[in-house]
C-alpha cells in the first residue's frame, strides 16, 4: 500500500524533515506514527495524499509513484483516502451532514445514496441529532467526530488520521478510537494515526513508527 526508499522530505529543498526513510506498509496494516513536536509527523503524513512531494528517493502510494504523479493522478488517489486532520478542515459553510456527503459526492455517489451513507455515518459517529447543524454550533470533540464521519464515508482503502484525539474528552476519544479499529478490523482498511500517545489496551496488534531527527525507527 506503502512503500519508501531513501524517502526525502524537506520544505526548502535544503533541510531534511524526513531523511532516508524506508518502509513498507502493508494493506490491513495499523500503524502509529509518534515523536516529538516538530519531528515531522504531519509532514510524513501530508507526503502520503501529495500535500508534499518527495525532495528524493520514491514514496508509492497505492501503486502511484508520487515523485511523478500528476494532477489528475493525485485526485484519483484522493478517492481512495480518508484524512483525519489535527484541525478537522470541516467547511464552515456546510452543515455536519453536507460535509459528509461531500467525498460521497466527489466519488460520484448519487444524491439519494449520498444521503443514506451520511446518515449511516452520523449514527456510528453518534451525531444523529446535529447532522444540520453547522460546525461552529459544536463542540471540539463533536466537530472532530463528524471529520471521523467524513473521512470513513467514502469507504477508503486508506486512513490517515493526524491526532484525531489530541482535544478529545475521554468519551470522544474512545469513539474514534474504535471506530477506527473497526474500519481496520471490520472492513480491512489500511490505517495510519499520527498520536502523541498510544492508547492503552489498544485491542489490536499495530506497529509503532517513531520519529527522531529526521529518521524513521520501527520499534
Ligand atoms: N509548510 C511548512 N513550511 C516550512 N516548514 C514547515 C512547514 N510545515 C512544517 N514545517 C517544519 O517542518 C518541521 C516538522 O513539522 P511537522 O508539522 O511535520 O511536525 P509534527 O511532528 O507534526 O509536530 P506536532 O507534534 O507539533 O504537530 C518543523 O520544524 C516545522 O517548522
Ligand atoms: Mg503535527
Amino acid at each position: 500500500m506503502i512503500h519508501a526508499n531513501n524517502l526525502c522530505l524537506s520544505y526548502d529543498g535544503k533541510k531534511d524533515i524526513i531523511h532516508n526513510g524506508r518502509f513498507h506498509i502493508k494493506e490491513k496494516d495499523f500503524v502509529f506514527i509518534t515523536g516529538s513536536s516538530g519531528s515531522g509527523k504531519s509532514t510524513l503524513l501530508k507526503s502520503f495524499y501529495g500535500g508534499i512531494d518527495p525532495r528524493n528517493g520514491t514514496l508509492l502510494i497505492n501503486k502511484i509513484n508520487m515523485q511523478k504523479a500528476g494532477k489528475s493522478q493525485i485526485r484519483a488517489l484522493r478517492k481512495n483516502i480518508g484524512i483525519i486532520f489535527q484541525d478537522y478542515k470541516l467547511i464552515k459553510e456546510y452543515t455536519v451532514e453536507e460535509n459528509i456527503m461531500l467525498p460521497l459526492q466527489l466519488n460520484d455517489y448519487n444524491d439519494k445514496k449520498s444521503l443514506e451513507q451520511a446518515k449511516k455515518l452520523l449514527k456510528h459517529v453518534k451525531l444523529t441529532q446535529k447532522g444540520h447543524f453547522f460546525p461552529d454550533e459544536l463542540s471540539g470533540g463533536e466537530q472532530q467526530r463528524a471529520a471521523v464521519g467524513r473521512a470513513l464515508a467514502h469507504n477508503p482503502k486508506l486512513i490517515l488520521a493526524d491526532e484525531p484525539t489530541g482535544n478529545l474528552d475521554d468519551y470522544s476519544a474512545e469513539l474514534v478510537w474504535s471506530l477506527l479499529r473497526k474500519a481496520n478490523e471490520q472492513l480491512g482498511i489500511t490505517v495510519v494515526v499520527v498520536t502523541h500517545r498510544i492508547p492503552d489496551n489498544f485491542g489490536l496488534s499495530y506497529r509503532k513508527f517513531d520519529l527522531l531527527s529526521g529518521e524513521i525507527y520501527e520499534s
